[in-house]
């Protein structure tokens, strides 16, 4: 008698498993990522993220009156210039996409939490996210293109700025341009802990911003065979008056989100990425796995490792399936 523990009586209906439920998953807490482009009326899939796309600003707008019925309201952009040049120089002009996409957006929809992604590597004809001297990423020079990409941002009226370069000193340059120009308030998301990854291939097409000539990002990504160095890049974020940590990828990097949640009281933002997505959805058009589960397994696998939030291309499907039959 009584010789083993019957953990199954806490499984036994729906209702007492609910109740026992550790984790759940708050539309709230999700950040959808979108692709805006110059032009009219263009609303282009992109061939390898099925359900994503390139938006002109007026098809935006169209996309932003789903999304708030859907129940989501806070998005991070990303821009693609009409042209590219050494210094990325579209990604700072007051005209540049996303300058003209946050200011239309905050007019027409200012309950929208507009995050901008910070960086210059779909500005630069080379596809890097620092400036390329002589065949390297030179790193404190980028840092003055990084605070003028930030500033022109929170001038034209984002509500955080997302900086996603991995140059050293990346997190306090910004911050100290941000507050010398009156913007003490504007926090700032950063992809403090981002690993040169496989899984950015499909955001590559996407954005444009692959490197050139086979080069790739080793240099200031992080290897992801690597934990301790996470420690390291906290340890700076943190210092450097970082207001959120971002996490990328995600589903493949559960153990540092874990890490970083035991490490440090800051908002931990999973990223699950644009191949991560894109397996999903692949298995998912095959009809080999039941999207919605698997999709909220590794939403509850994010949160549960630690987690706030997460920026997902899967939100929309996500606030879809919650709108029209439920989520589980
Ligand atoms: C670069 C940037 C990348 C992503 C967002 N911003 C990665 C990269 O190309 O190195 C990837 C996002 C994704 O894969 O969904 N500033």
């Amino acid at each position: 008698m009584n010789q083993f523990k019957r953990h199954r009586r806490l499984r036994a209906s729906k209702e007492i498993r609910a109740l026992v439920q550790e984790t759940t998953i708050d539309i709230n807490k999700l950040i959808y990522p979108l692709f805006v482009v110059e032009g009219e009326n263009i609303k282009e899939e992109i061939p390898s993220m099925p359900g994503v796309y390139h938006l002109s600003l007026d098809q935006l707008l169209l996309e932003l009156q789903e999304l708030r019925f859907l129940g989501l309201n806070k998005i991070i952009l990303f821009g693609i210039p009409e042209v590219k040049d050494a210094f990325g120089s579209g990604a700072f002009q007051k005209d540049g996409i996303i300058q003209r996409a946050t200011r239309f957006i905050k007019e027409n929809y200012p309950n929208f939490l507009v995050i901008a992604d910070t960086c210059i590597c779909q500005y630069t004809t080379d596809g890097h996210c620092g400036l390329l001297q002589d065949g390297v990423i030179v790193n404190d020079e980028s840092l003055e293109i990084h605070n003028q990409v930030a500033l022109s941002q929170a001038i034209a009226g984002v509500d955080i700025v997302a900086p996603s370069s991995m140059m050293d000193g990346f997190v306090s340059s910004i911050r100290a341009t941000l507050d010398n120009h009156g913007f003490e308030h504007t926090p700032i998301m950063s992809y403090g802990i981002k690993y040169s990854s496989a899984f950015y291939g499909p955001f590559r097409d996407a954005a444009e911003n692959a490197p050139s000539g086979g080069s790739n990002r080793d240099t200031y990504q992080m290897n992801p065979a690597n934990r301790l160095e996470a420690l390291r890049e906290l340890a700076s974020d943190i210092k450097e008056g970082a207001d959120f940590i971002i996490i990328k990828p995600a589903l493949a990097y559960l153990d540092i989100i874990r890490d970083i949640r035991n490490n440090s009281s800051l908002p931990i933002i999973a990223y699950q990425v644009s191949g991560e997505y894109s397996m999903l959805k692949a298995a998912a058009i095959n009809g080999w796995i039941d999207e919605q589960q698997v999709v909220e397994e590794t939403f509850l696998s994010m949160f549960r490792a630690g987690a706030d939030a997460i920026i997902t291309y899967s939100a929309k499907d996500y606030a879809k399936w919650l709108h029209n039959n439920g989520a589980t």
